[in-house]
């Protein structure tokens, strides 16, 4: 397997990110030190950040940068053997010294010293690894693990663990949490982390880990293997290059200024001036520079989002103007020095402001500023909950979440000729293309973007950041330039999860059967329009959960306000509603007086049942066996924290909560097709363009699987060509859960399309079989065999012997004024159920174990698969239990806090395969999937545990102390 990056430059020694570092104040000197047991000398300003001294002076980009700030431990080397925050120690500081990056782990034979040090080499004891490095064994064992999704926090990861792994061979888990306490891994959830390190760690667990090492299997044999995924290699030895690890030398610097206020008018005064009298600042680019329209968007018709504001910035964050100029002048500027007077105004802040009757309007052609507004209904709704035995209704309310990937946005631009490259993070290349061109006012065609390898994006780098900036400038000045969001800018002006406002009202009858469902949601959408519209589509076909509902109406409004836009956050709003719906089936379940889980699995939708839209699935609908697979486990913990409930005698209650979930896989009624391309190369091997961006989920793996199966080729016989819109056709954007089912089956009809190919070119009936081997490709029809004589067949206009392309877009069907229709082929299925412990002293809450039941269809890569359940639980329980970003406050990492090692329980993952039939080898997605039934089954833990429901998540000790002492002035409170 060959994985080709097409990137347009080699690393550049001499650029430097926009870390806001003093750089050359304290003058520079020599500084020697020893690095992967190299003796190196840099010319450097002692106060410069080690971090920046390797990637930039060393070009060791391995090592990499997510807060500069020491909050995600992603810079994190050895220095003489014990781990610190690159980011943090001064190049003066590491004269004499030994440091160690992931480069050079393999290589490292002992602790504090490394092998190309033999003067200096211990024979430690404790390294007694047959002759294998620590950081061999772990770069393996993450592996085999799967414990790299993303691996913009596996570099740090793998340090730290060495440095554990020189001092305690075989730690425990508690020992393994304490080491990577100060590394940060948004994808993972850390299990797998967790487990890689143990069995890296000692030779017993090391042969128990046999089902999960590499393979290659055989033809025909991908799908359903836990392959290694086919990109990590450059994962875990520091070889992967994200945005800001690659960038042409001598590329300017971009800077962009933003608006400090929520909402405020702006005036530049004399911008010749102040490039004139600023040696090295080569331009500064306004709105007056956007050669085509100063406007994008996700969604055309909602275009609404300037490069540069025009005249009045609409929220904190918001750029007015880009600096572009040598890196040390640039970095040099303090933004006071820029001529811009800002005039603060008054911004509306929450969804009641803006609606407020006379409110201003944010865009003029959006009254009341809603920019969308949502519906799905069925039945009566209103007659359904006058006769039900039982109602309940609620509200719900959910605020800010950042997306908090590792890696901010970084890359760089350059013009050539008339067009424009554009190398950078992101998750759909072509969107990008397309509003790039329109920025520019050119052709699409005469954009090229180059995905990077992605640190995380859980939907936020669906959207343009750095790209129009990077665009305009690289136009104008026909020279290359970079951009590096540093962690804050990253925060300030990227899309957030939406908040949201939900009142529900919730009817059943006494024996449990569900009978309406009414559900109205505000959301607040932010300044621009995003992915708003999305989101107001979705939330309605989905607010009802996994479950019958007869007589339904869901209504939901994106409103605009002056802050940060919202956008994509894994679920698409899908996370929000099930907090408040889960929670309002478990009041409903205990009205009635039946058992939660039980009561889920009465109301489980079936092949059968018609879903809210009217949309009968008729296969694959495997919500009911997912829950019944929960049910042991329910059981037996409900036994257990009854008993130890009983025998409580501190502050100290438990609880157990369950939830339920479904979710749409691709775009709401709208097409979303995606084209694979194949070729059957001279020498017999398969090139596979795929243009789906993995971003740590797999669908480079993925995708493969699914190909080679179909193709009946070794998976080892592709070489997969990414992401890059020049040489790969369009497979859409990395969201909605949309590549597995939508690359993947593009990718299995190109496979059976190319095989046919094959058996006509042979004059070969369709039962005969192929072989791929080194020496090319046999045919064997019955007992006659024919070696294709590939080498003297011409060559097609892209260059292969036979070129297969397909594209598949999900059958689905517009809605109607009431929401009826198809608004997708397929859903994936899940449950959770949430074991937790509450202190009702401090209110804090500890997450005692996730157990996750999905409906995946078909496990194409079971290892995958789990990584993206327990990656999703991780995110769910911060957002059920500690994230929330207040727009203006705590723009950095140290103040938003993600869960980290210590804060996640063992998940035990239930795969459930209940086949699509329309998915490749009827596979369903995950990724979004998993993030959904985790927050709102442990809010129902929650009032299991201790009686209350805390109607504003997060559920923060604060909030959930304030809803203890409420409850216990009511006199409900238990515990
Ligand atoms: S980059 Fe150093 S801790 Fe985040
Ligand atoms: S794999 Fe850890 S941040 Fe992505």
């Amino acid at each position: 397997m060959a994985l080709t990056h097409t990137s347009l430059t080699k690393t550049s020694t001499t650029d430097t990110s926009l870390t806001h570092l003093s750089v050359g104040e304290a003058g520079t000197q020599s500084v020697a030190f020893r690095v992967n047991g190299r003796a190196v000398s840099v010319s450097s300003s002692p106060l410069q950040r080690l971090s920046r001294v390797l990637r930039e002076e060393l070009g060791l980009t391995g090592t990499k940068v997510g807060c500069d700030a020491g909050d995600c431990g992603a810079c994190t080397v050895l220095l003489d053997g014990d781990p610190v925050c690159a980011c943090l120690v001064a190049a003066g500081q590491v004269e004499g010294c030994e440091v160690t990056t992931v480069e050079g782990l393999a290589d490292r034979i002992s602790s504090g010293h490394a092998s190309g040090d033999s003067s200096s080499c211990a024979s430690s004891s404790e390294i007694s690894f047959s002759g294998v490095s620590a950081g061999a064994r772990l770069q393996q064992a993450f592996l085999t693990h799967g414990a790299a999704q993303c691996g913009a926090c596996t570099p740090g990861m793998l340090v730290a663990a060495t440095a554990l792994l020189e001092r305690n061979s075989a730690p425990n888990e508690n020992e393994v949490m304490d080491a990577i306490g100060g590394v940060l891994c948004r994808c993972t959830g850390y299990r797998k982390i967790i487990a890689a390190i143990i069995t890296a760690g000692t030779e017993t667990s090391r042969s128990e880990s046999t089902d999960i090492t590499a393979i290659s299997p055989d033809a025909g044999g991908a799908v359903g293997q836990r392959l290694v995924r086919l990109d990590g290699k450059r994962k875990v030895d520091g070889s992967e290059i994200f945005g800001a690890d690659e960038t042409p030398t001598n590329a300017l610097a971009v800077r962009a200024i933003r608006s400090p206020y929520h909402r405020a008018r702006f005036h530049f005064s004399d911008l010749d001036a102040f490039v004139r009298d600023h040696p090295g600042i080569e331009a500064v680019f306004t709105v007056k520079d956007v050669p085509g329209k100063n406007c994008y968007g996700v969604i055309g018709p909602f275009a609404d989002q300037p490069v540069f504001a025009e005249e009045e910035a609409r929220y904190r964050g918001e750029a007015v103007a880009a600096i572009v100029g040598e890196m040390a002048a640039v970095e040099r500027l303090e933004v006071a020095e820029f001529p811009v007077s800002w005039e603060e105004l008054p911004p509306l802040k929450d969804i009641d402001a803006s609606l407020a009757t006379g409110a201003r309007l944010i865009h003029e052609n959006r009254p009341e500023n809603i920019l969308v507004r949502g519906r799905v209904v069925r039945g009566d709704v209103e007659k359904a909950l006058a006769t039900a035995d039982v109602m309940v209704q609620a509200e719900y309310e959910t605020g800010f979440v950042e997306h908090a990937y590792i890696e901010p946005e970084a890359g760089f631009a350059r013009r050539v000729g008339d067009q424009v490259e554009i190398q950078a993070c992101t998750q759909s290349p072509y969107m990008d293309r397309n509003d790039i061109a329109m920025i520019l006012g050119i052709a699409p065609e005469r954009v090229r973007i180059i995905p990077t390898a992605v640190g995380g994006g859980f939907g936020s780098k669906l959207d343009l950041s750095i790209q129009p900036f990077l665009a305009v400038a690289a136009w104008h000045l026909r020279k290359p330039v970079r951009m590096v969001y540093s962690r804050t800018e990253s925060i300030v002006s990227t899309t957030k999860r939406h908040p949201a406002r939900m009142q529900l009202r919730g009817g059943c009858s006494n024996d449990g059967k569900l009978l309406a469902l009414d559900f109205a949601a505000d959301f607040n959408t932010g300044a621009y329009s995003s992915w708003g519209p999305t989101v107001s589509a979705r939330v309605p076909v989905h607010a009802s959960g996994p479950y019958y509902v007869p007589h339904y109406r869901a209504l939901t409004r994106a409103v605009h306000t002056n802050l940060v836009p919202a956008g994509a956050f894994r679920g698409f709003g899908v996370p929000q509603a099930a907090i408040a719906q889960e929670q309002l089936y478990d009041d409903l379940a205990n009205c009635v007086g039946m058992d939660r889980l039980e009561f889920r699995i009465l109301n489980a939708l079936d092949d059968h049942t018609p879903t809210v839209t009217g949309q009968v699935l008729g296969e694959g609908v495997g919500i009911r066996a997912c829950l019944e697979a929960l049910r042991p486990r329910w059981q037996a913990a409900q036994r257990e924290i009854a008993e130890f409930n009983s025998n409580a005698v501190g502050a100290l209650r438990r609880g157990v909560g369950v939830a339920g979930m479904w979710y749409g896989c691709g775009n709401t009624s709208l097409p979303n097709p995606s084209t694979i391309r194949i070729g059957l190369k001279r020498d017999g091997r398969i090139a596979l363009h795929q243009g789906a961006v993995d971003i740590g989920q797999g669908s480079n793996t993925i995708v493969t699987q699914i190909c080679a199966d179909a193709l009946g080729a070794p998976i080892d016989h592709f070489d997969l060509l990414s992401g890059d819109t020049s040489i790969t056709p369009d497979c859409g954007k990395t969201s909605a859960s949309r590549q597995t089912l939508v690359t993947g089956k593009a990718a299995q009809m190109a496979g059976e399309k190319l095989r046919r190919a094959i058996l006509k070119l042979a004059g070969a009936c369709d039962c005969a079989s192929i072989r791929f081997s080194d020496h090319g490709v046999t045919v064997r029809d019955g007992d006659k065999s024919l070696a294709l004589a590939l080498q003297d067949l011409p060559l097609d206009e892209h260059g292969y012997v036979i070129t297969s392309e397909a594209t598949f877009d999900p059958p689905t069907s517009p809605l109607d004024a009431n929401g009826q229709g198809v608004p997708y082929c397929v859903y994936g299925f899940g449950a959770h159920m949430a074991e937790i412990e509450v202190d009702t002293e401090l209110g804090t809450v500890r997450v005692l174990k996730i157990t996750a039941a999905h409906d995946v269809g078909r496990a194409i890569n079971p290892t995958l698969i789990e990584g993206q359940i327990e990656g999703g639980v991780a995110q769910g329980l911060g957002m059920a239990l500690m994230e929330e970003f207040f727009p203006g406050k705590g723009e950095n990492l140290h103040d938003y806090l993600i869960p980290s090692a210590g804060d996640i329980p063992p998940v035990e993952s239930i795969l459930i395969e209940d086949p699509s039939p329309v998915g490749p080898f009827g596979a369903k997605g995950i990724g979004e999937q998993a993030v959904i039934p985790t927050a709102p089954a442990i809010l129902n833990a929650l009032h299991d545990a201790i009686g209350i429901r805390v109607r504003k998540v997060p559920a923060t000790p604060d909030r959930i102390r304030a809803a203890i002492l409420a409850a216990q002035k009511k006199g409900e409170a238990r515990g």
